[in-house]
């Protein structure tokens, strides 16, 4: 048995590029025989300043999303990562392995700071640090996420790796990422050049988990596309950069291979093809979140879930955190 483990965000609402890229593969998963933790960072959220209240309710909007969209905290360990303070800790060391030059290589930190470098927390830089740490200090060894994590789990296993050497052990074990190749990478719905994200300032650019049919029908009707019909086959496609982004929504969301749609709508414009797809989209993402605003009714069973998570998660990052402060020769704390 391998031990899977994953985190998102609790800042915004999660997007249909968080849920197709990550969220269904960590329900998938749950069928398998590995262990799934999964974790609302919470301890990344504050690189950039949160509000605290808005916060806490992201965490719970988050959590309840989590469920709604079918992870079970009986199958799964589901908790808030600042509540088990071995992240931290184990963060702290890795602080002291990572070299500033590999930070300075990460690309989601020159694109989050851009030319503000000297104002952003330093949080944010060493931020990918603390990534590794929670993954490590589960010794888990995969990582379902979408592609623009890909550098910061290379960053994971060059520190593990360092450790190991510095202190000769061989202690912290490889990570190996699991992407959903074709849902790796969902585009913006206003720049097929650009990702869809919770922080982008325009909501017309993302589908939010939580939208409504109305929205969601408008948000389609209004994405970018190109004056060009459908072509019939998929090599058509490569220079149509927002074309080839809404077909790969429509085939993960409706099961359905992307020869057989395109197949289907080759040589019309985009108007039938955007009608199908916004049914296919309010029939998968409604329910998650009437779901999700169900979950949210009842904080109580929330905290309850989380709680019980937090003691599971703590039961297995803190003999190995502990191990790693041996290693590096700290004295024993109290028991
Ligand atoms: P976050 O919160 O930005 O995103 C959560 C997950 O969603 C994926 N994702 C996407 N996938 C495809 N297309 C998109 N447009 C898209 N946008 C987001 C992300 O790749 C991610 O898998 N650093 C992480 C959280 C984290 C983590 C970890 C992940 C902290 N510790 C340990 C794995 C293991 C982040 O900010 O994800």
């Amino acid at each position: 048995m391998a031990r899977i483990f994953s985190g998102i965000q609790p800042t915004g609402i999660a997007t249909l590029g968080n849920y197709l890229g990550a969220l269904r593969n960590w329900v998938a998963l749950q069928q398998g025989a590995d262990e799934c933790i999964y974790c609302l960072v919470d301890l990344h959220a504050i690189t950039t300043f949160q509000d605290p209240a808005t916060l806490r309710e992201q965490t719970y909007a988050m959590a309840a999303l989590l469920l709604a969209c079918g992870i079970d905290p009986e199958r799964s360990v589901l908790f808030h990562q600042s509540a088990v303070s071995a992240h931290a800790r184990l963060a702290w060391i890795f602080n002291c392995v990572a070299r500033m030059g590999w930070l300075k290589r990460m690309t989601q930190f020159k694109d989050k700071a851009g030319k503000n470098q000297e104002e952003v927390s330093t949080g944010l830089f060493v931020y990918p640090n603390l990534m590794a740490a929670d993954i490590h200090a589960y010794h888990a060894t995969k990582v379902p996420v979408g592609d623009d994590q890909l550098q910061h789990i290379e960053l994971a296993n060059d520190i593990a790796e360092r450790f190991n050497r510095d202190f000769g052990v061989n202690f912290f074990p490889r990570i190996e990422p699991i992407v959903l190749k074709e849902t790796a990478r969902v585009m913006s719905l206003r720049d097929g050049n650009k990702k869809m994200s919770k922080s982008d300032t325009s909501d017309q650019s993302r589908i939010n988990m939580t939208d409504d049919a109305d929205t969601i029908a408008q948000k389609i009707r209004k994405a970018k596309t190109d004056p060009e019909p459908l072509p019939d086959n998929l090599a058509a496609l490569a220079e149509r950069p927002e074309a080839r982004n809404l077909l790969g929504i429509f085939a993960a969301v409706s099961g359905e291979s992307q020869e057989t749609i395109l197949a289907r709508f080759a040589g019309s414009g985009f108007g039938p093809f955007k009608s199908a797809l916004t049914e296919a989209l309010v029939a998968h993402v409604e329910p998650i979140g009437q779901r999700t605003r169900d979950y949210l009714t009842d904080k109580a069973e929330l905290n309850r879930i989380l709680q019980v998570g937090t003691i599971k998660a703590a039961a297995i990052a803190e003999p190995i955190t502990k191990e790693a402060e041996r290693i590096v020769g700290f004295l024993p704390g109290a028991a």
